[in-house]
């Protein structure tokens, strides 16, 4: 049996395609069913679904052969043991620094200001400010980054930017760019091994039905 974990969402959305190549149809709607383990149209493939932030860990442990997820999460988790072969190019975003619109960001960072930032990447965003030189203050959250800046929470979040509507709509401005983001395959180095021919097959097909390759 090869597990394959994804997140609920655009991941589990943007992966389908990329499984289709490889022959593979997940048989369940994860939206309708609460069903944690899907069929698929192989028999020897099952997808688990787990939150997006756990993927890492479910294929490092081996709960899961393979995964798709963010290269956020995985610099955010650290690279332990996982075999990183593919970037999927799917779920393709940014990690930015945004204030709100009357802030001026540029005069504090001049001025040595000690910065209040919010966000869920709390390893992402030491090393970036640290690399800037910039003082941080770090508030952890585990979502709606938005609006802290907005209720005095924070100065600044760093947060995922895709078309900008988010942050348009609360009144936020991007900043900083601190990096291209998109997700990646994750394979448990064990499970490479132990079942090498049919891991080594998605690989290849997930590899041929990349987006632009
Ligand atoms: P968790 O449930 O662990 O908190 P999440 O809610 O962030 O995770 P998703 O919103 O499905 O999960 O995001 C999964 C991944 O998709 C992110 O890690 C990131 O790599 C990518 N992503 C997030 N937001 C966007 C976006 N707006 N556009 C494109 N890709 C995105
Ligand atoms: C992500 C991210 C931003 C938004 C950015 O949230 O945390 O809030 O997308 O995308 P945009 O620039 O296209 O507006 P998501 O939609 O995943 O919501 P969630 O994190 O609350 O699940």
């Amino acid at each position: 049996m090869i597990t394959l974990a994804l997140s609920k969402g655009r991941i589990f959305e943007e992966t389908m395609p990329l499984l289709a190549a490889a022959g593979i149809e997940v048989t369940e709607d994860p939206e309708k069913s609460r069903k944690l383990i899907l069929a698929t149209t192989r028999p020897d493939v099952r997808v688990v679904l787990v939150r997006a932030s756990d993927v890492p860990t479910y294929v490092q442990y081996g709960g899961a052969d393979l995964g798709v997820t963010g290269s956020d999460v995985l610099l955010e988790h650290g690279n332990q043991g996982l075999y990183q072969p593919l970037d999927l190019r799917i779920a393709a975003c940014r990690l930015s620094v945004a204030v709100r619109a009357d802030y001026d960001y540029a005069s504090a960072v001049k001025q040595g200001s000690r910065l209040r930032v919010a966000t869920k990447y709390v390893g992402l965003a030491r090393d970036f400010f640290a690399s800037k030189g910039v003082h941080v203050d770090l508030i952890k959250l585990y979502g709606s980054m938005e609006l802290a800046p907005l209720t005095g929470l924070a100065d600044a979040i760093v947060d995922l930017v895709s078309t900008g509507n988010t942050l348009r709509a609360n009144h936020l401005v991007e900043v900083e760019r601190i990096m291209d983001i998109s997700a990646r395959l994750v394979v448990n180095q064990a499970a490479l091994k132990l079942k090498r021919e049919p891991i080594r097959r998605i690989i290849d097909a997930f590899a041929s039905a990349i987006p632009g390759s």
